[in-house]
């Protein structure tokens, strides 16, 4: 809900359980004097006149206007009295960087705000535009803000508009600011690598500022575009906090910045570090969308809330509660190696499984061998495959399996046909020798033409099979930001152009191919972000399948998505990336925490093991609605404990499933208390496998005991109502 009142300039937005409230102040700045949990309409009206004669600036007034620099601000300006860290900075012709922005008028409707050609909250809600306008250059900012009265997300962006005849540039253009009352907050990243992706980190939010950024060209596996800062109090199902993330996979920067009075100032969005944006006379910047969620029952509250919004506004309705496909992917099978008896042998054991559908990964197309060459041919290779991919479909569809494949659309390999022909196809500088990554180059998707070509090819490939699944890779980051088609003054927008391409291809293709299901890869979880998640329902979280690692990388991933966002596979051991060996059971129950599948030479396994992958694929299916739909609770953190526990609840309390794993032998640790969480307090519920019958109200106070398992032992507990 979103209300204005006339007499004291008061923004109310309200969700289901926070309100975000600013006013216009006597000089026309917009003032933020609320943001957690909700009040009622005029309840905050003392405060607002408080603050009006304890912030009332005089513009004309030299001193005054330095309390720019104290106040909570819903848009800062730059070089106008405000010295933290500015949302934009706008240059003018003249050479001079200054603005201060003030109110001019404000729109509310309903639906959410166009943002053309990115990804973004899907619709519903009501929107409040509040414009402001520059009393330096001839800019104007709209500032949207959109709320549902069932969510507890708040979907914020800012359009930039030059008003004026000249050309200005904007040298930030950041997508929101929000300043928080001053508080003890620490701030949880989720940082990482390669095989490594999303481990949470919180740490106290010191004084000045502290940046979370990526200049990759792709969210990567360093730093996620999401951030929460914590109340001193909080903890994982109580205190409370606020979840920042950006709806974007392109370079980005999030800042939190505690200035001497203790506020702090959360800003974001499009990376400006390289970033310049020319905009003509009357010309528009849309920016992209930021997430904002309040919780004021911890991390877990946030989290929930966030993967019911990323579920209901982000992913695609109709693949988001579709029950997803187990896999297996020839990736770890087999790598480069293969030919047709190497995936027939992999098929037809997938059929007896019980796995529903094959995956071709890397190597099937050009001359590709080894990760050298071949990138950009997308023609099979049929001295590898001999009879093309047909001949493949045509064993899985013997076997009742539908088919899936790899591409890596935004790359090309110096040693590819289409390379030899097109050079100026890759991003590069003439004069300069590209930097490689993994031997390949990127192509340069600020060009329309180019996306033209690979929708072209890769359309084709799609139209003359029967393909049913496509895994959509990226496996380096963009060096020599540079296009040898823009102009100079236009060349600070390359970042943000690149994964426009991105966005349009897949927009194009997932248009096109609407029963094609997408999933998102980045060399593992590199571009694992709500941006991505709007094309890709799934995205492969990380080349590390190990069974332990996982529970770190999966627990850091939930902080701010969904599980059913994150594929999770059943690898051998020992395992490709960490030599360790984990429990074929322990690999199954940590891969079930997800969309899940395998990712092995099903015909090398003992018979044993196809017996446990049977029985796994069975399971499976009885709790995949849980991981679909559930609302999930972090119970042990493998950060800090031997064990690790995460546990799904359905919607209606009847049902739940827990999971995990103990990392290592320790004397005693399976005697402490494991509470479960999320249980209707008043109804009963029968453990299938403890064979206890209890409470919601006991096994979420009183609890169980941790199971006595051996190094890396998996569990699962199906927990049911009974009536
Ligand atoms: C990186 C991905 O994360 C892997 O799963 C696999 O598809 C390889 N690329 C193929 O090159």
């Amino acid at each position: 809900m979103i209300c204005f009142n006339e007499k004291n300039k008061t923004f109310h937005l309200t969700g289901k359980r926070f309100s975000y409230i600013f006013y216009v102040n006597a000089a026309g700045f917009l003032q933020n004097v609320h943001y957690g949990a909700k009040v009622e309409e005029g309840d905050i009206a003392y405060l607002i006149a408080h603050r009006a004669k304890s912030h009332a600036p005089n513009p004309d007034s030299m001193n005054c206007d330095m309390a720019l620099n104290e106040m909570p601000s819903e848009f800062s300006p730059y070089g106008r009295g405000d010295y933290r860290e500015p949302t934009a900075i706008v240059l003018r012709r003249d050479g001079a960087r200054m603005s201060r922005l003030r109110y001019v008028s404000h729109k509310i409707f309903d639906g959410v705000p166009e943002v053309k050609g990115m990804p973004h909250a899907r619709g519903g809600g009501r929107t409040l535009a509040v414009t402001l306008k520059d009393d330096c250059s001839s800019l104007e900012t709209i500032l949207h803000y959109t709320v549902w009265d069932e969510s507890d997300v708040l979907v914020r962006n800012a359009e930039y508009v030059n008003a004026g005849k000249e050309s200005v540039v904007l040298e930030k253009a950041y997508s929101f600011c929000c300043d928080l009352p001053e508080g003890d907050y620490s701030l949880l990243r989720l940082w990482g690598h390669w095989a490594r992706e999303r481990y949470p980190e919180t740490v106290p939010l010191g004084h000045g500022v502290t940046r979370l950024q990526s200049l990759r060209g792709a969210s990567s596996h360093q730093m996620n575009p999401f951030t929460a800062l914590l109340a001193k109090d909080c903890a994982e199902e109580h205190g409370e906090c606020y979840g920042v993330q950006l709806i974007y996979s392109g370079s980005f920067a999030l800042t939190a910045e505690k200035s001497p009075v203790d506020t702090v100032r959360l800003q974001g969005g499009i990376q400006d570090i390289g970033f310049s944006m020319q905009l003509g006379g009357g010309e528009t910047f849309v920016t992209p969308q930021a997430m904002l969620t309040y919780s004021d029952e911890g991390t877990g509250g946030m989290s929930r809330s966030i993967h019911d919004f990323i579920r209901e506004q982000i992913v695609r309705p109709d693949c988001v509660y579709r029950r997803r496909p187990i896999l297996v992917n020839n990736w770890e099978a087999t790598y480069f190696d293969f030919d047709n008896e190497k995936l027939f042998a992999i098929i037809d054991e997938a059929a007896r499984l019980g796995i529903d559908t094959f995956v071709l990964d890397d190597g099937w197309f050009g001359k590709r061998n080894d990760d050298r060459s071949g990138l950009g041919d997308w023609f099979v290779n049929e001295n590898k495959l001999q009879g093309g991919l047909k001949t493949v479909i045509d064993r899985c569809k013997k076997n009742g399996l539908k088919f899936g494949l790899w591409f890596e659309p935004e790359m090309i390999s110096e040693d590819s046909d289409l390379y030899r022909a097109h050079p100026d196809l890759a991003i590069k500088k003439e004069g300069v020798k590209p930097v490689c990554g993994r031997h390949q180059l990127v192509l340069d998707f600020t060009r329309k033409e180019i996306v033209d070509h690979v929708f072209g090819v890769v359309s084709k490939v799609l139209r003359e099979n029967d393909i049913s699944y496509v895994k959509w890779d990226m496996n380096r980051n963009i060096t020599e930001v540079y296009s040898a088609a823009l102009p100079p003054e236009k060349q600070g927008e390359f970042m943000h152009r690149y994964i426009l391409g991105v966005y349009d291809l897949a927009e194009r293709l997932t248009a096109a191919f609407p029963h094609v299901f997408f999933e998102g890869c980045a060399g593992g979880g590199g571009r694992f972000d709500a941006g991505s998640l709007y094309y890709f329902p799934q995205f492969w979280t990380s080349d590390d399948t190990d069974a332990y690692e996982r529970t770190k990388i999966q627990w850091g991933t939930s902080y701010a998505y969904p599980l059913s966002a994150m594929s999770c596979h059943v690898s051998v051991c020992p395992n490709h990336q960490t030599q360790r060996s984990t429990p074929f059971e322990t690999r199954g129950v940590i891969a079930s925490l997800g969309a899940t599948g395998y990712e092995l030479d099903l015909s090398k396994m003992s018979q044993e093991d196809k017996e446990k992958t049977k029985a796994q694929i069975a399971a499976y299916k009885e709790i995949d609605e849980l991981v679909l739909k559930g609302d999930l609770y972090r119970l042990s953190n493998p950060f800090e404990n031997n064990y690790f526990c995460e546990m799904l609840v359905s919607k209606d309390k009847n049902k739940a499933y827990v999971a995990g794993e103990r990392a290592h032998g320790c004397p005693c640790d399976y005697d402490k208390t494991l509470r479960l969480y999320g249980l209707d307090e008043k109804k009963i519920y029968f453990i299938r496998e403890l064979d206890i019958t209890a409470s919601g109200k006991a096994l979420c106070t009183a609890g169980l005991n941790f199971p006595r398992l051996p190094d890396f032992g998996g569990w699962v507990w199906h927990v049911e109502e009974v009536h």
